[in-house]
């Protein structure tokens, strides 16, 4: 049996992707392996979010075609997803070794292009064109192998692409217009993952509250999102719901308003912010000001008492001023996030900033990484140390990543929990004790499980 290993960057959408890949290639009888030594096809799924990720992939696929195609010289190689998107054809000649590239509405076609690869018909296959309905297609999941417990927690991809068109980004010509799933096909995903033993659903699109928007009317005052969390709500066996990422204008009041109805949806939400600066926020497109969403972090804080909120800010965005970067400084300072993915503004291909004036020098950009990075770090440090000795319900996902010897959870504002646990404990939900913080996890103490 050929096998294969796909190798991720970037984030949930792309994992997501990676694994609808990985379960077709499974059908067609492929086996996953664990890294690409000795893989008959390496398949890099790429991010082109900022310049340093499409760098890291290129320089991969540098190091693997000059050492797997010595050992084996029929490896195939291939780029998929949105580096392979925005470069299409220029990667061939970039990097003449790889014989692949598959567009971020093709992942679907994979496993045909790979066997078509294989018995000689093409050599090299390039296809990034557009494919109506493609957007259903992102849908099986890989099984895991031998006997081992299927996974707890999911993605489920729910829309793609982005027409929000933010100045800065590159999603818009990576992923294309927005597309949305039907509730019905949706809900058939989840159901089935249920079945599978899965207890934790994540929803996943490029903005997930535009879900549906122009094709599902609003009824009851309830969005074609909210109508979505409705109908997965319904879902018995499953005990929570996530989702991301939502657009700060996407959260009307029917969605602030599943969070005081529906029990199953967790406690946390990564909204991104970008700039706390009136005149940044306008000139990145992004519709709202940082008045909006500080009354939305209030509504949600008022809605759910102990919400976790993250986010996602842009330092260095082309003319930020000192006093652009001191609003971020103190709106950060006003809605004490329990974490932020701080970003150092990188200019893409075809967008509108990448052509403003006044780019930011790197020196100042990485000034005001380190600011805020110390600003948003200090105020998660105290929130995290006001776990310590309270009792938490975590759902066990399995044995922590670093030390085996650990389970790990989360709690349902989606702070990581590890403890001394067993391969019992997976899949349930547990109370456990926080005994002590580290940075960004929680310890808890299994001697006293499920006794508050
Ligand atoms: N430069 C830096 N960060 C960016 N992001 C998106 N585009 C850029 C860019 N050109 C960040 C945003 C987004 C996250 C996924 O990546 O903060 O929310």
């Amino acid at each position: 049996m050929p096998s294969v290993f796909i190798k991720t960057y970037g984030c949930q959408m792309n994992e997501r992707d990676s694994g609808a890949v990985a379960a077709q290639l499974q059908a067609r009888g492929f086996t996953l392996a664990e890294s690409e030594k000795g893989a008959d096809v390496v398949l890099l799924n790429t991010c082109s979010v900022r310049d340093a990720a499409e760098q890291k992939a290129i320089g991969k696929m540098q190091n693997i075609s000059a050492s797997l195609r010595k050992e084996n010289p029929k490896v195939i190689l291939g780029f998929m997803g949105c580096m392979a998107q925005s470069r299409g054809e220029q990667l061939l000649k970039q990097l003449p070794a790889i014989d692949l590239v598959v567009g971020t509405q093709k992942f679907h076609r994979t496993a045909d292009y790979l066997q078509e690869i294989a018995t000689g018909g093409r050599r090299k296959i390039v296809d990034v064109s557009e494919e109506a309905g493609s957007q259903s297609e992102i849908r099986d999941h890989p099984v895991s192998p031998g006997s081992q417990p299927g996974t707890v927690t999911a993605f489920v991809s729910i829309m793609q692409g982005c027409n929000q068109h933010c100045t800065f980004c590159i999603v818009p010509f990576t992923r294309g217009e927005e597309r949305s799933r039907t509730i019905e096909e949706i809900v058939l995903e989840c159901r089935q993952l249920v079945g599978r033993g899965v207890r934790e659903i994540t929803l996943l699109g490029q903005i997930v509250t535009s879900f549906g928007r122009r094709d599902i009317p609003v009824r009851d005052t309830r969005s074609a999102f909210v109508q979505l969390l409705d109908a997965i709500h319904e879902i018995e066996g499953l005990q929570r719901i996530r989702f991301t990422s939502p657009h700060p204008k996407g959260y009307g009041d029917d969605l602030v308003d599943a969070y005081g109805r529906l029990p199953k949806l967790c406690e946390s939400a990564h909204i991104p912010l970008q700039s706390g600066s009136n005149q940044l926020l306008k000139r990145m497109h992004r519709g709202y000001t940082r008045e909006r969403f500080l009354a939305l972090v209030e509504k949600l804080r008022l809605a759910r008492p102990g919400i976790g909120l993250t986010t996602d800010i842009i330092v260095g965005f082309p003319g930020e001023t000192a006093e652009d970067f001191e609003q971020t400084l103190s709106l950060a300072d006003e809605a004490r996030f329990d974490n932020a993915y701080i970003f150092k503004y990188s200019q893409r291909k075809d967008t509108p900033a990448a052509s403003m004036p006044d780019q930011v020098p790197l020196e100042i950009r990485e000034e005001r990484n380190a600011t805020l990075l110390q600003r948003i770090n200090s105020i998660a440090a105290e929130k995290y140390q006001n776990f310590v000795g309270q009792t938490v319900e975590i759902l066990v996902e399995g044995p922590s990543k670093k030390n085996t010897a650990r389970f790990m959870g989360r709690t349902r504002c989606n702070k990581i929990v590890l403890f001394d646990g067993s391969s019992r404990h997976l899949g349930q939900l547990m109370n456990l004790k926080i005994e002590r913080t580290g940075s960004f996890t929680l310890y808890g103490d299994p001697a006293i499980i499920n006794l508050s």
